[in-house]
């Protein structure tokens, strides 16, 4: 199975990919001597590299290379797991050129759960990214079965829910989206309890019907990923996601 990190393509490709702009502002880019790789400017777009290049980017590093940080667009009925023995998991689904010993979902979500799942090799960003002590924000939309009190929602997210089990949760953000007979909520919270979501909209009398997660901290899921597609995450965007919500 190749590895992802080894695979030659053309540098405008590389960085294209990593949807920072677009092929042609890229080969711009590299035109004025903004793209370094391995310490030498580059300056024809059809050079070849590797992602584990050490590739510069108008002075910003690429990509982290002792890890692999993929982000998921995931479908419904995947498991965020490694392996299932009724089910794929969200790993199997990956293509073989993201592919790579090691890689696990950080957090879990739901089979019926789509959006962005951030799959790695790397244990201890997982654990930070998921600890609740480190404040790191998953945004949610989801669609409800019926009506809530929002106001009264809101007010309870933010001082934190009790779940029926008497869990008591850390703040959450609610922003209502769109009102009406099925109505549609945005969510942020900081901590991934078991269906924690779904079991917040009970309190309120709502099921949530369909939920998308659309970030991770500050990285949105790429809206050009189609269902079931990944890529790998930037070392910028690996940055984003561990910035502070001020909110917060
Ligand atoms: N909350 C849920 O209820 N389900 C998920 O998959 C994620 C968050």
């Amino acid at each position: 199975m190749g590895n992802i990190m080894d695979k030659k393509e053309r540098i405008d490709k590389i960085i294209a990919s990593q949807g920072l702009a677009t092929r042609s502002e890229v080969k711009a880019m590299i035109k004025r001597g903004e793209v370094v790789v391995n310490g030498v400017v580059i300056k024809d777009s059809g050079t070849k590299a590797c992602y584990s290049d050490e590739i510069f980017v108008d002075g910003q590093k690429l990509f982290q290379t002792k890890y692999t940080y993929i982000m998921l667009n995931k479908p419904e009925g995947v498991v965020s797991a490694t392996d299932d023995k009724r089910y794929k998991t969200v790993v199997d689904i990956l293509p073989d050129d993201l592919k790579r010993k090691n890689l696990f979902p950080a957090g879990r979500l739901d089979k019926d759960t789509i959006g962005f799942c951030l799959i790695t090799d790397d244990g201890e960003f997982a654990h930070d990214i998921l600890s609740p002590s480190k404040h790191v924000t998953k945004t949610y939309i989801a669609r409800l079965s019926k009506s809530i009190d929002y106001e009264q929602a809101k007010k309870s997210f933010h001082e934190g829910v009790i779940l029926g089990d008497g869990t008591v949760l850390l703040s959450a953000i609610l922003e209502q989206i769109e009102d009406g007979g099925t109505p549609i909520y945005k969510v942020i919270v900081k901590e991934g309890k078991y269906h924690q979501v779904k079991r917040m909209f009970l309190r309120f009398g709502a099921e949530v019907t369909e939920l998308k997660r659309i970030a991770i901290g500050g990285l949105p899921l790429d809206d050009s990923l189609k269902s079931g597609e990944a890529r790998l995450i930037s070392a910028d965007e690996l940055k984003s996601i561990v910035e502070n919500d001020e909110r917060f």
